[in-house]
């Protein structure tokens, strides 16, 4: 969506970090902001920001894992700017932890705001910006923890690999269409991701503070500054660029992560249980 100005973006967790990062590029580019956030106080101060150096924003306090409430603050985002064009699935919580480990609250605390957070998003929105014609674009955020394993962050990166796969297929539906899909996969960035159980909501166990020698929130001080993550994804939606990351030094990464599934399917070409089978070469769909 090369012309941005005066188009209407609705940013989930838009109050802190990447996504207030997102809002303030987009706002400087002359679009309306609308962000929806779990945490009012923050939110509201965000919108005061943009106001101040008189952008059009507005917010709502919104909860991800509530699909009725996602689908309110879509009619209420539509009674207040008209349309929507961009769809920022943005809002998302931190949690170490491995699989067969972590608490069962936990998982499903990450998953609920992580990935049925995204679907949500989708479910309210998409349907509206494809009804007025005008385009649009959807950015989901994913992580590198999408793309690559990091130890002890199971449940963590089973939502972030989900929500590849998510955008991955509707970039294939959605060729030739006016509706752009990118996946933002940040590396190390400097948020508040680390204070995520801030937020979290009591049928998960409630808030509770971060251990201040915990790993994620030394590590995320060092990061990325949010608001270059803002303009790399504003740059992205015009120029239509699927997969967005942060950190192009560590693309190798991704790269032994290929290597190692495709000795997979060298394995598979001499796996004696394979050995005179016939299949279709192809797959349904591909
Ligand atoms: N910071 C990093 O290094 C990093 C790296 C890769 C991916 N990410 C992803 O980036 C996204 C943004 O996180 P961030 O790092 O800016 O952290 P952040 O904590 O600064 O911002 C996240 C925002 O989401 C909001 N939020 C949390 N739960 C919510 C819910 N249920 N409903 C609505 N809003 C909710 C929070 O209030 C907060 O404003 C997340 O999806 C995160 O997983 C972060």
């Amino acid at each position: 969506m090369k012309d941005v100005k005066g188009k209407t973006a609705f940013i989930t967790g838009g109050a802190s970090g990447m996504g207030l990062g997102m809002a303030r590029a987009f706002a400087a580019a002359g679009m309306k902001i609308m962000i929806a956030d779990i945490e009012a106080g923050p939110a509201q101060a965000a919108v005061d920001e943009l106001k101040a150096k008189g952008y059009d924003a507005a917010c709502l306090q919104v909860d991800v894992t509530n699909l009725e409430a996602m689908h309110a603050a879509a009619k209420k985002t539509i009674g207040h700017f008209g349309k929507v064009h961009v769809l920022c699935n943005n809002a998302g919580v931190g949690c170490g932890g491995r699989s067969e480990t972590a608490k069962m609250r936990n998982w499903q605390w990450v998953v609920d705001v992580n990935l049925w957070g995204v679907v949500h998003g989708l479910q309210a929105f998409v349907p509206l910006i494809q009804a007025h014609g005008e385009g649009g674009h959807i950015v989901s955020t994913s992580s590198m923890a999408g793309m690559i394993t990091i130890a002890g962050t199971g449940p963590y990166n089973a939502t972030k690999y989900a929500v590849v796969g998510i955008m991955e297929t509707m970039m294939v539906e959605q060729k030739g269409t006016n509706l752009g899909i990118s996946v933002l996969c940040p590396g190390l960035v400097a948020t508040n991701l680390g204070t995520s159980a801030r937020n979290r909501q009591d049928a998960y166990g409630g808030a509770a503070k971060a251990n201040p020698n915990d790993l994620m929130v030394n590590a995320l001080s060092d990061g990325l500054d949010p608001d270059i993550v803002g303009k790399q994804v504003l740059e992205a939606v015009q120029d239509n660029q699927p997969y967005i990351f942060t950190n192009p030094e560590v693309g190798h990464v991704f790269e032994s992560r290929a290597k190692a599934i495709m000795s997979g399917f060298a394995w598979a070409a001499k796996c004696k249980a394979l050995l005179d089978v016939k299949q279709p070469s192809t797959l349904p769909g591909m």
